[in-house]
């Protein structure tokens, strides 16, 4: 399949209309979406990414009256999210209206919803006159894609168009927040953090697996978020190795990412300035690491407050082995 480039929403808005499949742009991550309606091109969104049909999707939405079509009731908690966020990085689950397809949901009776706020993505969402179903448009298991060029990396040839904008402004996937009880449920965090949510709805709990329980959020038990490389956390440039498997006399290829400039030699390294820095370019790190074949990655920890806490979410999952 060839694989069109374009900067254009209206063109990439055609793909979706003629039953295709496209990456885009969000605030978030880039998303490969699918009219949420069209049975044949969500398939195609699981063949493209070799996704775990396990794994349901997020519905992407242009206005919030789309919402109603895709979902049975918005619960007063997401009406107040809704009211104080949209459009965020932010994906509610409720429960799903009867016409949306199985396929999209992993045959779960919930759906995700997001608005993004991108303005490149509204524009295309509008062209396209539907929501779409769009996971992260890269290959599974793989870091999610921050600019074009990623898509392009894992998705050339699988898929029919890639929406040319402009690297994303977060770097993390969207809070994913379960809405379906009284009480808000975060199964993902993300830019809008636990302590945001609370100041709508105090109540909000994190979602913590307990051990023989199913997984809610059937995407978390997956592989996630993962370079080539292994990756390793540390405490800060002095080198308190979390895992006593590995010292950093390592004489492997070896990558350093964190806020704080180590005091030993590492073959790429990259300071950030700031916590949202270190979000925002983490993923296009460890894709950067695999192209120049480090072996070892590490990842300096940071304070799980803010977008900290989505950051050391990802750090932590690419670090399981
Ligand atoms: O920021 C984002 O959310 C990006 C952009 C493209 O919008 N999308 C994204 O999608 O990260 P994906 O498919 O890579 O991750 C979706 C996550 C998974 O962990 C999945 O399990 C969870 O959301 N999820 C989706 N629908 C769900 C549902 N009905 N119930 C529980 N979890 C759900
Ligand atoms: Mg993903």
């Amino acid at each position: 399949m060839k694989t069109v480039l374009t900067e254009s929403p209206i063109e990439a808005a055609e793909f979706i209309k003629r039953n295709g499949i496209v990456a885009f742009p969000t605030e978030t991550v880039y998303g490969l979406g699918a009219n949420v309606f069209d049975e044949k091109a969500i398939a195609k969104i699981f063949v493209a990414k070799q996704r775990p049909n396990d794994n349901p999707l997020i519905a992407h939405v242009g206005n919030v009256e789309q919402i109603n079509r895709l979902v049975k009731e918005i619960t007063p908690n997401a009406q107040k999210f809704i009211e104080a966020f949209f459009p965020a990085p932010l994906t509610l689950v409720l429960p799903k209206a009867e016409n949306v397809l199985l396929i999209a949901t992993a045959n779960l009776e919930t759906i995700g919803v997001r608005m993004p706020r991108n303005e490149l993505a509204q524009e295309f969402l509008k062209n396209c006159e539907t929501p779409l179903v769009a996971p992260s448009a890269n290959l599974s298991g793989k870091p999610s894609p921050t600019d074009w060029q990623a898509v392009y990396e894992d998705l050339n040839g699988r898929i029919d168009c890639i929406l040319q904008g402009e690297t994303t402004e977060i770097g993390l996937e969207s809070t994913v927040v379960d809405c379906t009880s009284p009480i808000p449920l975060v199964l993902r965090s993300g830019a809008i953090s636990l302590e945001d949510l609370r100041l709508i709805i105090p109540e909000t709990e994190l979602y913590q697996i307990k051990k023989d329980e199913i997984v809610r959020s059937p995407g978390l038990k997956h592989r996630h978020y993962s370079p080539f490389a292994k990756v390793r956390l540390v405490q800060d440039s002095r080198f308190k190795i979390q895992d006593s498997r590995f010292k950093i006399q390592d004489s492997r290829f070896k990558a350093f990412i964190g806020l704080k400039k180590p005091e030993i030699e590492f073959d790429l390294i990259k300071i950030c300035g700031s916590v949202e820095e270190y979000a925002h370019e983490v993923f296009a790190f460890f894709r950067e690491c695999d192209r120049k074949n480090i072996e070892i990655i590490y990842c300096e920890t940071v304070e799980e407050k803010g977008i900290g806490a989505a950051l050391m979410d990802r750090l932590s999952r690419a670090a399981a082995e």
